[in-house]
């Protein structure tokens, strides 16, 4: 399966930092990475990183709203994100179930008003230090599986990301075996729920993926990409992780 690897911008990034965006762009396109690009900044630069990528790598946005239109001030809708010219969205990031209290289920129908508007959607699943701790990682993903994903997944419209919250901006990475461990059951309860179709659904890993551990993590069973914040904020630390896939 080809891999994917998605940069995660957060809430950074100004006008002058589309210039990473551009050098990664023209980067891919004078010599084609062996894994699917894609850079997430903030909504304020989804059309003109759109632009500026021409093609040459995708964009998508952080979220999106359910709603298609409305009075709803501030929310951005999955068919604006679309309309910027971004082609996936990030759902469910740990940051947005923690900070605005999202759920599995507004998660899932977030989901569904992705693929409604055409866009790939990055399902973001992850569990805690202390639940790891307690054994409860499988639990943990599994529910969060059962309620983020809505029946009617494809591996063409939907991608998983696993982000151990204690891994995310820490420099903390889980032991090989552990990665392989969690990815093998997530895989497992894919294909449990969705058939051959979750054979070929894409999983990536997140959380402190640099140039340094990238390799090694891509390596693995079941990884089959990885969703970097910080080191894809800089054109050269993620055009290293894109060149290890
Ligand atoms: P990190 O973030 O690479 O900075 O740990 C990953 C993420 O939250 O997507």
């Amino acid at each position: 399966m080809r891999p994917m690897i998605a940069g995660n911008w957060k809430m950074n990034g100004l006008l002058a930092q589309l210039v990473e965006i551009e050098t990664i762009a023209v980067a891919c396109a004078a010599s084609p990475p062996q894994a699917d690009c894609l850079i997430c900044p903030p909504a304020t630069l989804l059309a003109l990183a759109a632009r500026l990528a021409a093609g040459r790598i995708a964009i998508g946005a952080q979220t999106c709203d359910a709603g298609i239109s409305g009075a709803y001030t501030g929310d951005i809708s999955a068919n604006m994100c679309r309309n910027a010219g971004a082609s996936a969205v990030i759902l469910g990031h740990s940051e947005r179930r923690r900070f605005h209290g999202e759920t599995n289920e507004q998660v899932s129908t977030k989901v569904r008003a992705a693929w409604a508007a055409g866009l790939l959607a990055i399902v973001c699943i992850g569990e805690t230090e202390r639940q790891r701790v307690e054994g409860r990682t499988r639990t943990v993903l599994d529910d969060q599986m059962d309620g983020s994903l809505p029946d009617g997944l494809t591996a063409q419209t939907t991608v998983v990301a696993h982000e151990p919250l204690w891994s995310i901006g820490t420099g903390l990475t889980p032991e090989p075996a552990e990665i392989e461990a969690v990815h093998a059951r997530i895989r497992q309860a894919l294909v449990a729920r969705f058939g051959d179709e979750g054979l070929s659904v894409n999983i990536l890993y997140g959380g402190s993926v640099t140039p340094d551990n990238a390799r090694d993590i891509l390596q693995l069973a079941n990884v089959d990409g990885a969703l970097v914040g910080g080191a894809s904020l800089d054109a050269i630390a993620f055009e290293a992780i894109l060149r290890s896939a």
